[in-house]
Order: C-alpha cells, then structure tokens, then sequence
C-alpha cells in the first residue's frame, strides 16, 4: 500500500486540461487523508460547476482506486492565489502575477515566442470569415497545435455558437479562462456584452476591450492565436497591431470579382497598417454535385488573382457544402461532424499549408539600421 503522502504527490501530478498545470500547482488538490471508509480525496475548484471535474473525477480514480472524492470551490484568498499563479505563468515569471494589474505581459505576446497570432479578416461580411475561423482552429488542433481563437468581431459575435460552446469563459478577477470545446479555447467579446442590446461600440472602449482579451485571457502561450476579425480594416485592425504587432493577416474571400475587389481593398488597408498579409483563403470555391462535378456557382479565379496582386499564396479553396452551413448553425462544426467529406478536408489541407509556411519574419526594433 503507497503512503498517504504517495498518494497526495501522485493526485498533484495530475493534469488540469483547461489549464494544463499539475493540479497540485494549481491548488485544485485539496485534503488527501485516509478515513474509517478508506482514502478521502478533495478538489477544490474555482467555480463548483467546473467544466473538467467529470475528466479531473476519472483521474482520481485511476490514481487512487477506490477513493472517495469531494469537491468544494475555492474561497476568494484562494481564487486570487489562482490568478497570480496563472498570470505568473502566463509571463514566464513565477513572480510576475504579485504585480499589480497589468504589469506582467503575457509571455506569447513576445517577439520571440513560438506563438503565431493570426487574424482572419474580409472585405465584407457574409463570405464565411467565421467558418473559416472555426475548421481552420479545429484542424490546427487536431495536427497536434494547441489552439486559441477570440472572437472579435464586433458586428456579429458568432464563434462559441458555431463552436458549439455550452459553458461562458470563466472569470477569475481581470483573468478570463477561455472555454475549451473541440480542443480550442475560446473567448468571445460577446460574452461580454449585454444580450441583444447592441452595442455601440466607440474607439478607446473598442481598443481596451480587445486590447483585455488579448492580454489578460488564459491563452498560455499557444502554437497558434486566431482572431476572427471584423469585416473591413476599422478600429479592431488598428488596434490588434497595436497590441500584436507580428499579427499575420489572412484574407478570406470568394470566387466573385466584386467580393475579390472588397477583399484587395481591405489586405491594402492592412499594408498601410503595416500588418503582414501572409495569404488568401477562397470560400465557396464550388460545389460538387451528386453527379461529382463541380459546379462554380460563384464564379472561378477569384482567390488566385488576389493572392497574385498581393504577392501572397492561395492558401486554400473551401467548397460550398450544406453540411458547413449546419454544422454551424447546430454548433457542431463540419470538420467534426464529417470529418471524411471534401469540405473538411479541404480545411486540412489549408490547416498543414498555414502551418508549413512558418511564422512571418520578425525584424527586431533594436537591429534596425539608422
Ligand atoms: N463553404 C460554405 N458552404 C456552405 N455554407 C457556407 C460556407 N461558408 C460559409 N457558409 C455559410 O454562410 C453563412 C455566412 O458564413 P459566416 O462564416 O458566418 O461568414 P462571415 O463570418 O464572413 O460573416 C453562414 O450561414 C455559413 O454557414
Ligand atoms: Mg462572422
């Protein structure tokens, strides 16, 4: 029989999957001791409706067979440990989440960090900006990348709807732990905002808002960060470079000349801004009949020409498929619900072509030449 102090060095090691910390670190571990009716374990979760406890329950199981489990949640000197521990980690600092708000920059907003930012953006709404969003960050992760996106487009929140999110992020003081569905974490701006009540957005409110959820959500540092954009270069651009100025922007558009000459307009805004644009992604390419031809209902060559004039690869042509536009609207999207069809696939070919063509240059301010 392992010791009691054996058993409580094994639990701790166990890993949190929303937080992928050691729950001992976390301070999820609370008294382990051996009772009348065997071995009593207790976790002690931030809130008690903890998304991973069924997950966190099983672990403790096959560590401790047998054991009884009790959780309770944490208390607010507890919660705050919490933040400063995961603020301290998100800066690469154990000892940078005791400062005050705001003085610990997240360790993936470096230059140097592994982490690719990249927004996805259009010329105007409707081409499947979101969509795109979405596959794209589930197909990242299912090749083995961990995955955030944040929602911030602010004419229409609509990402932890086609994500098929049931659970809000939740909040741990100016710490925002995105919700983990599908492999990604998520964070919409959305959640923030008063239901139906819309929202005017003005410039400096815009910039703070973004500028929190970029800073001050658990995104430890990810393989990548997707941004779905608002359609357009308006504020939100303007401010994410700003924030991430190694943003890597990726266009969507469709076939169609009209749609193409919105989406040039928009990745020359970019420029201006001086955000890198790194791609084009064509959407509703075509769509393949029963009969197995392909039928370009919108038109062909879109996608090419503007990825020639901007200099930048095609990286991907997305077909029409119904199953797409369900899959979002049933918030269980395309590349998880038919992972097989030619839709999805097309979303994993674009997901290994975005990731073969590595992070953009990084030109290091202090190397320039005067
Ligand atoms: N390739 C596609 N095939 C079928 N429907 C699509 C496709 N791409 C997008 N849609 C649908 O078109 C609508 C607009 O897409 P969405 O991703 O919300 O666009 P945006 O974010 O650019 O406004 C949604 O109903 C979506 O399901
Ligand atoms: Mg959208």
């Amino acid at each position: 029989m392992p010791s009691e102090s054996e058993v409580r060095s094994a639990l701790a090691e166990i890993v949190e999957p929303q937080l992928v910390r050691p729950i001992g670190e976390l301070g999820f571990l609370g008294v382990v001791e051996d009772g009348p009716t065997g071995l009593a374990v207790e976790l002690v979760l931030p809130v008690r409706e903890w998304p991973n406890l069924e997950t966190l329950a099983a672990d403790v199981e096959r560590v401790a067979p047998g054991s009884t489990l009790t959780v309770r949640s944490m208390d607010d000197e507890e919660r705050l440990a919490l933040r400063n521990f995961l603020r301290g980690e998100m800066a690469g600092d154990p000892g940078a989440g005791q400062h005050a708000h705001g003085d610990a920059k997240p360790r993936f907003m470096d230059n140097l960090s592994k982490t690719r930012v990249l927004g996805i953006s259009s010329g105007k709404g409707g081409v499947g900006k979101s969509s795109v969003t979405v596959n794209l960050a589930i197909s990242l992760a299912r090749l083995g990348h961990s995955v955030g996106v944040l929602d911030a487009d602010v004419y229409g929140f609509s990402l932890p709807k086609m994500l098929g999110a049931s659970t809000d992020p939740i909040v741990l003081g100016d710490t925002v732990i995105p919700t983990l569905v599908h492999g990604v974490r998520c964070v919409s701006m959305g959640y923030f905002v008063p239901d139906e009540q819309p929202v005017i957005w003005r410039g400096p409110m815009l910039h703070k808002a973004i500028e929190q959820l970029v800073t001050e959500a658990w995104w430890d540092e990810p393989d990548f960060l997707l941004i779905d954009m608002p359609p357009g270069t308006g504020d939100v651009a303007l401010t994410l470079s700003e924030v991430v100025p190694r943003i890597e922007m990726y266009v969507v558009t469709t076939p169609q000349a009209a749609a193409q000459r919105v989406a040039q307009r928009s990745a020359y805004a970019a420029r201006k801004l001086k955000l890198s644009v790194r791609g084009v992604i064509e959407n509703m390419s075509w769509f393949t009949g029963d009969d197995a031809q392909r039928y370009e209902i919108f038109g062909a060559g879109g996608g090419q020409r503007i990825a020639e004039e901007l200099g930048v690869a095609l990286l991907g042509q997305i077909p029409l498929e119904t199953k797409l536009r369900e899959g979002g609207d049933q918030g269980e999207p395309v590349v998880v619900a038919a992972p097989e069809s030619e839709v999805a696939q097309a979303f994993v070919a674009l997901a290994k072509a975005v990731a073969a063509q590595g992070p953009a240059r990084v030109y290091r301010q202090e190397l320039k030449l005067v």
